[in-house]
């Protein structure tokens, strides 16, 4: 008997494909296999008998894959299983940024008396613009960047992207190898790739200068993408306009044209499905 232990929340749909022969148990340091989402393992003990992790979800970063590695347990994921989530929340976040949607709704939301009159005399501060023409560049073209591209194009955004290992699927997409010369061509950006040793802090102050000025950048990735103290500065100096990021940490909540999501990509009842039937 295989003794499986969740240490957060895991669909039931996915847990009910367990076939006989497995038991979901309480203690992880006694199981064969842990089912994770986001909790974070590296502090945690691994017990003697436990052979695999599956992450329910794309990124790996919660999870010591070096020791992993020592021990012989096998480490999965579910690559595209959330990809669909994701996406919309990204063309939820572009859609927030291009019209002032944040600001303009807790405006409306303090307003007290003769509201019709004061919102006609005061919306002009909210007007924003199309996002229809404006070049959108994908950096990582995985299952989730190849996803947003698509759907970004068809609402008539420009794409071009990034990806040192991209294989064109046929997506119409414009893949550059300089990430430098790719972003000075970008109204939009939006990072769709893995936290790593090789793509921690990556978007740093060379990147940010590179970009045009006025630039919004969304990040439904991680945060340890993006080196805050230059991102600080690139917004100081207006190279980025705005900055959409689903990972608010200490150094971001409160900023000015900061537009905080509480890590809701993945968060919804059919991608927690699917991450779960997948791991
Ligand atoms: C992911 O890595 O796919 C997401 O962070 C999943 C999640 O929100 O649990």
């Amino acid at each position: 008997m295989y003794k499986i232990a969740t240490l957060n929340k895991i669909s039931p749909v996915g847990l009910k494909q367990l076939p006989g022969g497995y038991i979901l148990v309480e203690n992880a340091s006694e199981a064969d296999g842990i089912l994770v989402r986001s909790q974070d393992m590296h502090e945690m003990e691994l017990g003697d008998k436990l052979k695999a992790i599956a992450r329910a979800g794309a990124g790996v970063n919660n999870i010591p894959l070096d020791k992993c590695a020592e021990r012989g347990i096998v480490v999965f994921n579910t690559p595209g299983a959330n990809a669909n989530a994701v996406k919309e929340l990204v063309l939820c976040g572009l859609l927030l940024a291009a019209r002032n949607v944040p600001s303009a709704l807790s405006w409306a939301a303090g307003l007290k008396e003769d509201v019709s009159k004061t919102v006609e005399k005061g919306k002009s501060q909210f007007a924003g613009s199309e996002i229809l023409g404006k070049t959108l560049g994908v950096v990582g073209l995985g299952a989730i960047g190849r996803k947003v591209a698509a759907s970004a194009k068809a609402l008539g955004m420009e794409i071009v992207g990034y990806d040192p290992y991209y294989v064109s699927g046929g997506e119409g997409i414009s893949v550059y190898s300089d990430l430098g010369e790719m972003l000075s061509l970008c109204d939009y950006v939006t990072l769709h790739l893995p936290a790593n040793d090789s793509t921690k802090g990556m978007m740093n102050a060379e990147l940010f200068d590179a970009m045009k000025d006025g630039t919004v950048l969304l990040n439904f990735s991680r945060d340890k993408l993006v080196n805050e103290l230059d991102l600080a500065a690139a917004m100081e100096s207006g190279k980025v306009a705005k900055y959409v990021t689903d990972f608010p940490n200490d150094n971001m909540v409160g900023r000015e044209n900061v537009i905080l999501l509480p890590h809701l990509g993945a968060s919804t009842a059919e991608a927690e499905d699917n991450c779960a039937v997948m791991a």
